[in-house]
Order: structure tokens, then sequence, then C-alpha cells
């Protein structure tokens, strides 16, 4: 096809709206950290509504620019183009990763505090082979794992010391006390029992973590590092019967795939799946209706030894649609590529806003509702891009596993027991779901039901 050489160049942002793209929609997220969340930051982005302020940014530029992808106004090193079509999404996860590779540059920065042989900042045979083996790991082409019923039983456990605890104290059920149980469930199912107290591995995974939000302005805790990495290994080494440390005893490794570096993928990624269960347990108690449906398929489901609990995935998934943990999904392009609008060239940063997508009222009639038949009939949502786990070839491949434990532990939580939020209006199902919900602050009244 010919083209002349203005239909070649990709729309491009002023600076003045690159520098309000950077203000409303790169900084917020910077600030609430986007390797490990920083509380303070998340109740403030949470009381100033910067979440509404980053999609309603992407959208003006879409009215103004039509489908895109949008190039932003900065130097040609750090070229970055702004996916606002449905199907240029779509396209992106599908075509990962040639030309659109995971790797991206910020993304590679950032993980290489603690995790650089990382398959999601791996390309080429490296990356096939690491995603191959995690891939294998947490079976992510069961709907439940092959542990699945072990890993209930761990939930089961832990959620029952819980809440006996909480019931001797009074009732309430808040983040910390929930957040100490979700490690210990994390550590025993990525790493084993053996793993459960073993607190001071989540706080240097957390210690590295914070350096990496910084990405490359943080020089780095190499001490750390090497500590953690030993640490993981003489867990891997172990290989628990009943853990994903076992699974990958089991499995065929080369000198290519680093388990050690996939691994803290693992219990890293687990921290907001606990955000996740916690943000959904605050949408079943705002809304009553879908609370008595989860509480059915508990009485109906729960005793099966690794029940698929499609009704509390779906608020999960709602959960991580309202708030996406993962908001901002990025790729680069490995060669020059082709759009109806023109080319864009290689080696450009390519960010997808989830939330952009996730809550496009223009588009969606639920967008700011809690819909979880949303993801329980198929094709509800057509081919509108629905990114919490990412999608396409490159999509989550813990996914379901998160599912599952996920599931579990909200099934454990509610069974038997009626959840009030406190105070009782914090989230109110007659309002639109606000754009943020600060998982930290949430507090519950618990009484047997
Ligand atoms: C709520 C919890 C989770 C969410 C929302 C989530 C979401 C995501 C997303 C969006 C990506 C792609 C990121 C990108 O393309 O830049 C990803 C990648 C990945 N996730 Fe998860 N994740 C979660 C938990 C987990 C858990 C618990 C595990 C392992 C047990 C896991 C394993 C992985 C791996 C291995 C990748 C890299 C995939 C690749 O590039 O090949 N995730 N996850």
């Amino acid at each position: 096809m010919h083209r002349d050489s203005a239909q070649d160049t990709l729309p491009m942002a002023t600076v003045g709206e690159t520098l309000a793209v950077v203000g409303d929609v790169f900084a917020p997220n910077i600030a609430k950290g986007v390797i490990v969340r920083r509380p303070k930051m998340v109740g403030l982005a949470e009381k100033l509504g910067l979440d509404q302020r980053a999609i309603q940014r992407l959208q003006k530029l879409n009215e103004k620019y039509g489908p895109g992808p949008l190039i932003l106004n900065t130097p040609d090193s750090k070229r970055m183009a702004l996916i606002l079509d449905p199907d240029h999404a779509n396209r992106v996860l599908d075509e990962t990763p040639e030309p659109f590779a995971t790797a991206e540059w910020a993304k590679r920065k950032a993980l290489e505090h603690f995790e650089p042989d990382m398959a999601l900042v791996s390309h080429g045979p490296e990356r096939a082979e690491r995603r191959r083996f995690n891939e294998e790991v947490l079976q992510s082409d069961c709907p439940v794992h092959g542990l699945g019923a072990r890993f209930a039983e761990v939930v089961e456990q832990e959620a029952s010391e819980l809440l006996t605890q909480v019931e001797q104290e009074g009732g309430k059920l808040d983040w910390d006390r929930f957040e100490t149980t979700w490690n210990r469930v994390v550590r025993r199912v990525v790493l084993g029992d053996s793993a459960r107290d073993d607190h001071a591995l989540t706080e240097m995974l957390e210690k590295l973590r914070s350096a990496a939000n910084w990405a490359f302005f943080h020089p780095g805790h190499d001490r750390v590092k090497e500590d953690f990495h030993e640490r993981v290994c003489t867990y891997l080494k172990r290989g628990e019967e009943g853990s994903l440390a076992g699974e990958i005893a089991r499995l065929p490794t080369s000198e290519i795939t680093q388990p050690e570096h996939q691994v803290p993928q693992y219990l890293f990624a687990f921290d907001p799946a606990g955000m996740a269960t916690f943000r959904a347990l605050a949408l079943l108690a705002a809304h009553p209706d879908h609370g008595e449906r989860a509480q059915a398929e508990i009485a109906e489901h729960l005793q099966q030894p690794a029940a698929k609990l499609d009704y509390l995935r779906a608020c999960l998934l709602e959960s991580l649609r309202l708030w996406p943990t993962t908001p901002m999904v990025l790729r680069q392009t490995t060669q020059e590529t082709e759009w109806e609008n023109g080319i864009m060239p290689a080696e450009t940063s390519i960010l997808m806003l989830a939330p952009y997508f996730h809550r496009d009222d223009r588009h969606l009639d639920n967008a700011h509702r809690f819909d979880p038949d949303l993801w329980l009939q198929p094709g509800e949502a057509g081919d509108w891009p629905m990114m919490p786990f990412s999608g396409g070839t490159g999509i989550c491949p813990g996914r379901r596993v998160v599912l599952t434990v996920t599931s579990h532990m909200l099934a454990r939580l509610l069974q038997g027991r009626e959840y009030q939020l406190s105070p009782p209006n914090r989230l109110l199902s007659s309002k639109p779901m606000p754009p943020l919900l600060n998982n930290y602050d949430l507090e519950f009244d618990i009484k047997a039901g």
C-alpha cells in the first residue's frame, strides 16, 4: 500500500498534552508505587480521585486524536505510544512478544532489583524457556491446579486461625490482620509449610521492591538481593511436597531457566492478589444480593476438596476490573510496526492503561458498577479488552492459581458469617464504584450469620 509521508506519521501529542499525561497518568501511579504500594499515597490518590483523572485525560486525547496510537512528545530515545483503541489493545496483547515485547525498558529497570532474569523482562529463546517453565509450574492451562485441594486446605487452616483471633478480640477485621494471614498462605503455597513464619524473607523482598519502585534512580541493595536469592534457593532445594517449590523440583530446567528468578515474581505477585481479595470482600459486604449468591455457592460447593468457585472467582475478577492492581500494561516494539494511521518506530514503549478500558463508560453500560455476571457469561463484554491479568500470549500464567487461592480465602472468610463495612457507607451499592478503593483502611465488623 502506498502512503505519503504525512500519512506515515502517527499522531503526536503536544508538549503540553504530554506533560498532562505525565501529571495525570504516570506521576500518580509512580507515587502510589508500581512494584510495592505506598499505603499513604494510595489513600491520597483515593481522596483526590486521581485514577478518574487519568481515565479522563486519555478519553480527551482519544476524542481529539481518534484511535491513535498516540505518540507522546518525548525525546526519541524514550519514545512512548498510548494505546487508545480496543482493537489496538487486543492486537498488542495478541502479538506479544513479537513485535510487542514484554521486556519494556522501564519494567526491566524496575525488576532488575530482584529478578533480572524473570520471563517478563526476558526476550527471545530465554523468554520462551522461562515462559514454558512458569506455565508448567503454575499449570496455566488448568482451571484448578493439581495442588488445588492442598492450597484450599492451607487457606482453610490460616483463615480459621485468623477468624478465631478476630472473634476473640471483638470481631473487627482490618488490613494488618488480614495481611499477616495472607503472607503465611502465600509462603506456604509457594515455598512450603516450613516457610510459614519466614517473615524475614517477605521483609527482604519488600525492601528490594521498594528500591524497584525507584527503578534506575535507586542504586539497589546488592547484599539483600544476594541473601534473598540464597534463601529462595534453600527452599527450592528442599522442594516441599504440596507447594509450588515441590512442583519445581520435579520439572526439567536448563541453565537458562533460572527458577530462583521466576519464584520472586510468584511471591511478589501474590501481594496484589491479597489486595483484590480484601476489596472483593468489601464489594460483597456492600452488595447484599451478591453476598447471598456467594453464600449459596459456598453452601453448595465448598465441601468439595478443590472446588472451582465460579461466582467468587467472578467477584475477584470484578475487583480487579474496577481496581486493577497492574494498571499500566507495558510493551516495547522490537521492529517498525504498521497501523491504519501510520508507522510506529522500533524501540517504542507502549502503554495500555487498564482502567481506561475497564471503566470506559462511553461503551460499557456497567463500567462503574459491580457486575460479576460480566465474567460469568462469556462474550458479555464482547471483544472489549479486559486486562487484569494482561491478555493474549503474555497473559499471567499464575491467574488460575491466584483465582483458586483468593476464591477459597473469600469462601472461608464468608462461610457462616456476615460482614459489614465500618463505616457502612464506605462503599454503597446505590452509588457508582469509586475510581480507587484504598484496601489499607478497610475495616469489617464480623457477625455469625
Ligand atoms: C492478583 C494477582 C495478579 C495479577 C493481577 C497479575 C497480573 C499479571 C499481569 C498483568 C502480568 C503481565 C504483566 C506485563 O505484561 O507487563 C503478569 C505476569 C506474570 N504473572 Fe501475574 N498476576 C497476579 C499474580 C500472579 C501470581 C500469584 C503468580 C505466580 C504464582 C503470577 C505469575 C506471573 C508470571 C510468571 C508472569 C510473567 C508472564 C510472562 O511474561 O511470561 N502472577 N501477571
